[in-house]
């Protein structure tokens, strides 16, 4: 028996148009009352908009969200803008920003915060490389990204959102994390979080229809943020299908 009802967030990442976005969300939609889970569609900002006509906002996320408030900053989206296309939710610290933009702790613990005080859910992500996990140094580093994110926004702040555990040589690459190896992390970030059940965890890297079960099963994983297997309707809505009823 899980804590909470769990979350599966689709991260479309810089995919879809309009013509393939009405396709997935009428595929989608078709099957969303049979799903046992909260969902979340996370699309590009562009399509934030189309995503309104067919989702509610509790249903749409964004990607990411500046750290600033309103004002000159050429190219970027404040929170409140996404709040005021309708959408609930917002990614951030995926690891696509914090290495190919980067975006320090510090970075994503301001984002997180401008998110909630524009009445936004933060989906945090950490994770660790491939280099830090074969140097043991796994637990230090989602220990320090999380502390960072902590000390800014509170447990009551990431219990209005999500945390997502994303092993970044996982993401991407078909090279899933075992559910142990998940279970054991969840269980560390848990534990350092405190007021335990107030949180949900969500696993991101490789999940498919094929491996979904295995990990939703396991007692700290609260369902799962999907990249590329998000961008077929039918796998996603298999995926959410996969949660522990
Ligand atoms: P993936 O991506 O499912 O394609 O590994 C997950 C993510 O980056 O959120």
């Amino acid at each position: 028996m899980k804590r909470s009802r769990s979350l599966v967030a689709a991260n479309w990442k810089m995919n879809g148009s309009r013509t393939v976005n009405e396709a997935w969300l009428k595929q989608f939609n078709a099957h969303k009352n049979t799903l046992a889970c909260d969902v979340v569609v996370c699309a590009p900002h562009v399509y934030l908009h189309q995503l309104r006509n067919a989702l509610s906002a509790d249903e749409i996320g964004a990607q990411d969200v500046s750290q600033h408030q309103p004002g000159a900053y050429t190219g970027d989206t404040a929170a409140e803008m996404l709040k005021d296309t309708g959408c609930g939710w917002v990614i951030v610290g995926h690891s696509e920003r914090r290495q190919g933009h980067g975006e320090t702790d510090g970075t994503v613990a301001a984002k997180a915060e401008r998110a909630l005080e524009a009445g936004l859910r933060p989906i945090v992500c950490i994770g660790e490389t491939l280099q830090q996990r074969e140097a043991e140094q796994t637990h230090a580093v989602l220990s320090s990204q999380l502390s960072a994110v902590l000390e800014r926004i509170g447990v009551q702040g990431l219990a209005r959102g999500a945390l997502a555990y994303e092993p970044v040589w996982a993401i991407g690459t078909g090279r899933t994390a075992t559910p142990e190896q998940a279970q054991e992390v969840h269980a560390a970030l848990r534990a350092q979080i405190g007021q335990a059940d107030r949180v949900r965890i969500l696993y991101g890297g490789s999940v498919k229809p094929g491996n979904a079960a295995e990990l939703f099963a396991q007692p700290d994983i609260d369902g799962g943020l999907i990249g590329g297997a998000s961008l077929v309707a039918a796998d996603f809505v298999a995926i959410c299908a996969a949660v522990p009823k």
